[in-house]
C-alpha cells in the first residue's frame, strides 16, 4: 500500500504534465510517467524485499529465486491520463508460489485505494467491500475493455460487446481494467471480461474479487490466471449467464 500511494501520488501530481510518449505500437503509449512511477514502486518493495522477484509492466523485472514475485502495473489506464481522463491507477500484486496472495489497486484521483489478502476479505481504504447483489443481466451494468491490437485483427472484442448491449442494462468502457475489476469488488460493476491482458493488469484486481465475494475465470468458465489472456469476474450471480454471451463462437 505505501508503495501504491507513493506511485498514485507521482500519477497525480505529473497529471496533464506528461513530457515524453513513446510507442509501442500504432495506438500502444507508454508516457515518461510510467517509467518514473514504475521507479518508485520497484524501489518500495526492493528496499523492504530485496531477495523477492517482480515482474513489472515496464522492463523493471528483476528475477529471484525465492517463492515470492511482485506484479506491478505502475500506471493501468496510461491512454487516459495522457488524456487527462482521470480514471487510472496503481496495481501491485503479490504471488507466493504462484499464488496471488495480495492484491492491491491505487486510484489516487479518488483516493481510493482496494486491497485484499487471501482469506481476509477485501478493501476500499479502510471500509469491506463486497460484490452486488444484482441477479439479471438485464439489469446489470457491464465492464470491458479492447486490446492495443484491436484496429489489426478480427478478434477484437465487438461482436462480444455488440451482444451484451442487446442483454445487459449497460456498458461502459472505462479504460483501467485493475479498477475495473475493483469496481466488480465493490458492486460498482456487476461484471467484467476483456480479452487481451497481461499479469500485471489483473493479478491484483482478480484477488479483490475474489476475496469481496466474486468469481473470476476465463471467459469460457474455466479456471483463470492473472497468466491468461482473457478474463471473466462477475458477482457470480450473472456469471453463468456471461459465459452464455461469450460462447456463440
Ligand atoms: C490497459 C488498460 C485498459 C485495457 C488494456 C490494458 P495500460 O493497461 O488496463 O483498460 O483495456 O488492455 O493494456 O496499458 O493502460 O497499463
Ligand atoms: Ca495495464
Ligand atoms: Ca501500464
Amino acid at each position: 500500500m505505501e508503495a501504491a500511494l507513493e506511485g498514485g501520488a507521482l500519477l497525480k501530481r505529473s497529471l496533464g504534465k506528461v513530457r515524453s510518449i513513446d510507442y509501442k505500437g500504432a495506438i500502444n503509449i507508454v508516457t515518461d510517467i510510467d517509467k518514473k512511477s514504475e521507479i518508485v514502486i520497484v524501489k518500495k518493495i526492493r528496499r523492504a524485499f530485496p531477495g523477492h522477484a517482480i515482474l513489472a509492466e515496464e522492463g523493471g523485472s528483476l528475477t529471484g529465486s525465492c517463492e515470492y514475485k511482485w506484479i506491478i502495473d505502475p500506471l493501468d489506464g496510461t491512454t487516459n491520463f495522457a488524456h487527462s481522463f482521470p480514471f487510472f491507477g496503481v496495481s501491485i500484486a503479490l504471488e507466493r508460489d504462484g499464488e496471488i496472495v495480495v492484491g492491491v489497486v491505487y486510484d489516487p484521483i479518488k483516493g481510493e485505494m482496494f486491497s485484499a489478502e487471501t482469506g481476509k476479505g477485501s478493501y476500499l481504504n479502510s471500509k469491506k467491500i463486497k460484490v452486488s447483489g444484482i441477479k439479471k443481466l438485464s439489469q446489470s451494468l457491464l465492464a470491458t475493455g479492447f486490446s492495443y491490437g484491436v484496429q489489426d485483427t478480427e478478434d477484437d472484442n465487438v461482436e462480444n460487446f455488440r451482444r451484451f448491449l442487446k442483454r445487459a442494462m449497460a456498458i461502459r468502457r472505462a479504460g483501467s481494467a485493475a479498477l475495473d475489476l475493483c469496481y466488480v469488488a465493490c458492486g460498482r460493476f456487476d461484471g467484467y471480461w476483456e480479452m487481451d491482458l497481461h499479469p500485471w493488469d489483473t493479478a491484483a484486481g482478480m484477488l479483490v474479487v475474489n476475496e469481496a465475494g466474486g468469481i473470476v475465470t476465463k471467459c469460457d468458465g474455466s479456471q483463470y490466471t492473472p497468466y491468461n489472456k482473457n478474463i471473466l469476474a462477475s458477482n457470480n450471480y450473472i456469471h453463468n449467464k456471461m459465459i452464455e454471451v461469450l460462447s456463440y463462437s
